[in-house]
């Protein structure tokens, strides 16, 4: 999986991007805290990356009477430590983000040499190098690209150097000493020359492509996908930066737009935590629109899935004592169930509750002695279930409870009854049988996208709550990752 530091850059620094043409179906809240999370974790590679400075060798020459022309030079350096204590991430409204560094110190070590005409007078020695209040300022401006992914690019850098002292040692130091004042220019100069190219190439090198290729859809399964591109640049005020993203699932063989859109999020004014997250209803609406179409939204019940000491067996004696026909035309036999949702399950947030009402129809069929299904009764079934989400350790999870169940007979070729006697079987089918199988359907509740990782989320302090439309929680991260 490469270099934690760098992923979890990418982590942070993808979590910031995000815009409005579209409503997002999920959104990722990154507050001030956030980056500054995100800045501890991407100064370690920052820092790395800057030690990889290059200092040339440096030579010249000048009058020293009464030695006349002395030449010399200063090789062989070598960064012997490059700190940058203190760093600032701040929003820039509209744009992205500035990063500032202050108070910068870089140690380097090298070796020293003279001649002069007087072939007996010449030497060496080492010195050390120290530039201190180094600062560095660059803009990072956040966008989206064509696909979906977030761009992250630098502008304005600048950098200084407070000050460059070398401490010469040898036996000809006070000869050095003559000439130090152009070497702390000369160095100085190399040095800041450096920098912004090199934080530069480190957004660009290094970031930008792990961007570039970051996955913008996961497979669920054999049907579905879910797609979490931008759906624009991200919006960024003094307070947050906004990652935007699509939230909606997808047939993998045959995406067609889903016939409802996604409705307004909107996440609370509260900034105190890391990251706040919102998950609209829309994303768990595409996810049923996808399994719907795609005829997946389809259980069979059979008798051996009922529980012995339930008193309604899957066999025709049993239901005859419903609807007496049932026995007479087809005595002693089996029966299998086909219970299709009709419809979109669509899922209503709410204030502290969610709710779905999937429409559906059963269809009821005696198994005749040679396997061949003779029709029994078709109804229709609208169940108002409610829905309990939370997010625990790695994922949103779901749990349905039936609160209603409203039937009605929509054909019979076992003569006119009144569907109510058939109440207790069918709540009971759906509470016991159907329920415990969409409560095991995970796809449905779906995943989180890739950049939560399990870690991320073992890490959080984290706080849940349903509000219209949405899901919300939010985290906050104790220790670095
Ligand atoms: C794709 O899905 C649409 C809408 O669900 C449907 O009308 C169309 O027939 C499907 N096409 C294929 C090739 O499955
Ligand atoms: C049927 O048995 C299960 C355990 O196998 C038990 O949990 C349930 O309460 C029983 N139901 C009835 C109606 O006796
Ligand atoms: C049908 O189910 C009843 C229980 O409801 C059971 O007593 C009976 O043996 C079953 N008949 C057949 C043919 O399976
Ligand atoms: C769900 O929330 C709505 C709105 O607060 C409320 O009217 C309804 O009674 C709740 N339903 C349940 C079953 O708690
Ligand atoms: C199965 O049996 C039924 C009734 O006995 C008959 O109508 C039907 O044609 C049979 N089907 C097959 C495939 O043999
Ligand atoms: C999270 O949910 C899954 C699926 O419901 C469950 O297996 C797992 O134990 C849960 N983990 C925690 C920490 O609650
Ligand atoms: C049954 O289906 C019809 C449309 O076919 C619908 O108008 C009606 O509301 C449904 N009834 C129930 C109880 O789901």
């Amino acid at each position: 999986m490469g270099n934690p530091h760098t992923l979890t850059l990418t982590l942070t620094l993808a979590l910031c991007l995000g815009a409005d043409a579209v409503n997002p179906g999920f959104v990722v809240r990154l507050t001030q805290k956030g980056l500054d999370y995100a800045r501890q974790q991407g100064m370690v590679v920052l820092q790395l990356q800057l030690a990889k400075i290059h200092l040339p060798d440096f030579s010249g020459s000048t009058h020293v009477s009464p030695l006349g022309k002395v030449k010399y030079s200063f090789h062989s350096m070598a960064i012997h430590s490059f700190q940058l204590p203190n760093s600032q991430v701040s929003l820039v409204p509209k744009v992205g983000l500035k990063l500032s560094i202050t108070g910068g110190f870089i140690q380097v070590d090298g070796q020293w040499k003279f001649k002069t005409k007087l072939h007996f007078i010449s030497g060496h020695g080492s010195f050390v190098l120290k530039v201190q209040g180094l600062s560095i300022s660059v803009g990072l401006k956040l966008g989206s690209d064509g696909s979906g992914r977030p761009t992250i690019y630098p502008s304005d850098c600048s950098n200084h150097i407070g000050d460059v002292n070398v401490h010469i040692s040898g036996k000809y130091k006070w000869l050095a000493d003559l000439f130090h004042r152009s070497i702390d220019k000369a160095l100085r100069k190399a040095i800041e020359k450096q920098i912004c190219p090199l934080v530069s190439e480190s957004i660009l090198q290094r970031l930008e492509p792990i961007l570039q290729t970051l996955p913008v859809t996961a497979s669920i399964d054999n049907v579905a996908a879910i797609d979490y591109s931008l759906t624009g640049p991200p919006p960024v005020t003094a307070e947050c930066v906004d990652v935007q993203l699509k939230g909606e699932f997808f047939n993998h063989v045959n995406r067609t737009a889903p016939p409802f859109s996604p409705p307004a999020l909107s996440l609370p004014v509260d900034h105190s935590l890391m990251v706040y997250f919102g998950v609209s209803e829309y994303l768990f609406n595409t996810a049923g629109y996808v399994y719907q179409t795609a005829g997946r939204l389809v259980f069979t019940v059979t008798n051996n899935m009922i529980p012995k000491n339930f008193s309604i067996h899957l066999n025709t004696s049993s239901f005859g004592t419903l609807i007496p026909q049932i026995s007479k035309m087809y005595p002693n036999m089996l029966m299998k169930l086909y219970i299709t949702s009709t419809s979109t399950p669509f899922l209503t947030m709410k204030p502290g509750n969610v709710t779905i009402s999937p429409m559906t129809d059963i269809e009821a069929y005696a198994i005749l002695p040679n396997r061949t299904l003779a029709p029994l009764f078709l109804l229709n079934v609208t169940t108002t279930a409610l829905a309990k989400l939370g997010v625990n350790a790695s994922r949103i999870v779901g749990h349905l409870e039936i609160s209603r169940v409203q039937m009605a007979l929509k054909h019979s070729d076992v003569g006119p009854f009144s569907v109510s006697l058939l109440n207790a079987a069918v709540n009971f089918y759906i509470a016991h049988i159907i329920l415990p199988q969409v409560n095991a359907f995970p796809p449905v509740w779906g995943q989180c996208p890739l950049w939560l990782t399990n870690r991320v989320m073992e890490l959080a302090n984290q706080r849940t709550g349903l509000f219209a439309n949405q899901l919300k929680w939010s985290l906050t991260l104790d220790r670095l990752l």
